[in-house]
């Protein structure tokens, strides 16, 4: 028993972890174990010597059990301690660099365009990309022949339904579900079968509708003024040239003073001194036939633009295409 105690206590001096001293248990006190072997013998001892065995044997076994106990505690001990130092954090490295996105110019200038109109009392509509035949271009006064119509300028999807190439049937989509007075603006992706350096397939718009009793010509000139000089400086200068869109009537297009050579003349203004930003007129009654509004009635006009532009022209971008390579040191710029 002496010895048996002598070798236990040897083997457990040279245990160096929780596994090692596991398998010390299983050797001595597991089901084949060493002590469970011994009391298994018991009924085979002469009963006058039976219980002293018994008893050096159960002395022996809960001697190792605390033995074993012990140690398995500090060895726990020290593999937590040892856990929590290497998971400790250094708060002295260096951190890893996040790099942050940035604003689209795209997204900007179309934030300053709808802040200006806002608080002119302007709401924010929207409509689909994929849209009808039918609010593209027949309910806006653009009949089967008409060459915006063309198949080199609109993308069909099947024979009535087209990517919208303007933002223009929003204004029909918000009358037929509204009555007058109507008041707000509708930026969105519009598309275009073009490529080039300042054309292409997908683009910006946003469009603007007022129509009430009584709206004139005047109030389309003071809207756009203000939104342009707020837009682009109170000095810029502005004009209204007549033009021609079949939804208008009249129509204009209306330039600044080139913001790029201060009117002066350049290639960006093609030498004329004048950047045609907008297009516009007062709402052509057939329209207003075609959403249920009595032209007698009613009036009001509508704008559209083209944000890439304005974004190029207020930036100095000269390649409409660098819009959307996404690349962060273009964008990181605005
Ligand atoms: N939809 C026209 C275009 O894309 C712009 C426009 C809008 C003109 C509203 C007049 C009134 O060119």
């Amino acid at each position: 028993m002496e010895d048996l105690k002598q070798t236990f206590l040897d083997e457990i001096k040279s245990v160096e972890g929780l596994v090692d001293l596991s398998n010390l248990k299983i050797k001595y006190l597991g089901k084949k174990g060493i002590i469970t072997a011994q009391l298994k013998k018991l009924s085979s001892i002469p009963p006058a010597d039976r219980a002293l065995f018994g008893k050096k044997i159960n002395d022996i076994k809960q001697f190792m059990e605390t033995e074993i106990d012990v140690l398995e505690s500090r060895l726990k001990g020290e593999e937590l301690k040892r856990q929590l130092l290497s998971d400790s954090i250094d708060v002295t490295l260096s951190g890893k660099f996040v790099s942050f996105g940035r604003e689209h110019p795209i997204n900007k200038t179309l934030s300053e365009i709808t802040d200006i109109f806002v608080r002119m009392g302007f709401s924010v509509e929207e409509g689909p990309e994929i849209e009808l035949d039918y609010y593209n271009f027949e309910a806006l006064n653009i009949p089967k022949d008409h060459p915006a119509r063309d198949m080199q300028d609109t993308f069909y999807v099947s024979p009535d339904i087209v990517l919208r190439t303007h933002t223009s049937p929003v204004q029909v989509r918000v009358m037929e579900k509204r009555k007058p007075p109507v008041r707000f603006i509708a930026p969105g992706k519009v598309y275009r079968c073009d490529a080039d350096v300042t054309h292409t397939p997908m683009f910006h718009q946003i469009e603007g509708l007022m129509v009430d009793k009584g709206i004139n010509f005047s109030n389309l000139k003071g809207v756009l003024v203000t939104f342009l000089h707020h837009m682009f400086g109170p000095d810029t200068p502005v004009r209204f040239r007549p033009s021609f869109f079949p939804f208008t009537e009249p129509s204009a297009e209306i330039d600044i003073g080139c913001i790029i050579c201060n009117s002066s003349g350049c290639r960006v203004c093609k030498n004329s001194g004048w950047l045609e930003i907008l297009g516009a007129g007062m709402v052509n009654p057939r329209v207003f036939e075609h959403v249920g509004y009595d032209p007698e009635e009613y009036s009001g006009f509508a704008f559209g633009m083209g944000i890439e532009r304005i974004a190029m022209l207020k930036y100095s971008i000269d390649d409409i295409r660098l819009f959307y390579e996404n690349d962060i040191r273009f964008l990181r710029q605005f």
